[in-house]
């Protein structure tokens, strides 16, 4: 007989660039799952509607900017550490409540490890203050890197380093720390090439375009650069395995978003 597919899907404004849909539906291919990952373009005014009727539609969905924390009173359960975080980027749907959960900073810790950095005891800048920066934080923090915290609304910044103990940084901080994490969403860059140093590690959250003014000036001051395409792919892999139950295919994965920049 014939089942109708399970509706997952990526929730923001705008998500058109989003390449979630080619890592999510090369996965379900792989794992024979039959089920379809979508776009949903859903302006900050309509989300409560699309959260009443995620409950009978889909199965589950990513959570990307501008919603991962006002999100978090629509649902009906909030996992531990998504709570604690303060940010869900990712939502399953089990037997019609919707529970949030966080994945992405699963994401930048297995990226940094991929990439050999070793941030334990490293003084890490975190460039914003939003639900990205509150998962790259908690990450940071967890492996014992000390944090400072910059962002253009002050307030922001002195309420989540309040909450962990973290301190506040200021963009000429740069220049100090072992490793600096861009959280913005801003396409100019906060620094300007003499801001970094030589052999620091920074890295975009932003993974389109693959090379940020803020990469590049990073790249001409000298430093290592990473862009969001591991965390993406790494929080991808979490979200499915929460999903599906099972392992994530991550090398199938990790194809399906290398293909767009071959
Ligand atoms: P996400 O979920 O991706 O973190 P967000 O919660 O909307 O998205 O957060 C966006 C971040 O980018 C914020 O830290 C924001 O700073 P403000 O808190 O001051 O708004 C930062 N940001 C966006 N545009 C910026 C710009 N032009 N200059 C500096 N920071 C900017």
């Amino acid at each position: 007989m014939y089942k109708q597919a399970l509706i997952y899907g990526v929730l923001g404004h705008p998500v058109a660039h989003s390449l979630s849909p080619a890592m999510h539906n090369a996965a379900f291919t792989a794992l024979k799952i039959h089920a379809e990952y979508r776009r949903f373009d859903i302006a900050p005014e309509d989300l409560p509607q699309f959260c009443v009727e995620a409950r009978r539609k889909y199965a589950g969905f990513s959570v990307t900017a501008p919603h991962k924390e006002t999100i978090m009173q629509l649902l009906d359960e909030i996992d531990a550490v998504a709570g604690e975080i303060g940010a869900v980027n990712t939502v399953v749907n089990r037997k019609g409540k919707l529970i949030g959960y966080n994945t992405d900073w699963i994401g930048v810790q297995k990226a940094m490890e991929e990439a050999d950095v070793r941030f334990t005891k490293q003084k890490v800048l975190v460039l914003g203050a939003g639900g990205a920066a509150k998962a790259v934080v908690y990450a940071c923090l967890k492996v014992g890197a000390e944090v400072l915290i910059f962002n253009r609304t002050k307030e922001k910044a002195l309420e989540l380093a309040e909450k962990w103990h973290a301190l506040i940084g200021t963009l000429d901080d740069a220049k100090t720390v072992g490793v600096i994490i861009n959280t913005t969403s801003t396409k100019e860059s906060l620094l300007l090439p003499a801001a970094f140093r030589k052999g620091q590690i920074v890295m975009d959250c932003v993974y389109s375009p693959p090379l940020t003014e803020f990469l590049r000036n990073a790249q001409k001051g000298g430093a290592k650069i990473m862009n969001g395409l591991p965390m993406l792919l790494h929080q991808g892999a979490a979200q499915c395995m929460l999903w599906t139950g099972q392992e994530a295919p991550v090398k199938v994965m990790r194809a399906a978003l290398d293909r767009f920049f071959a």
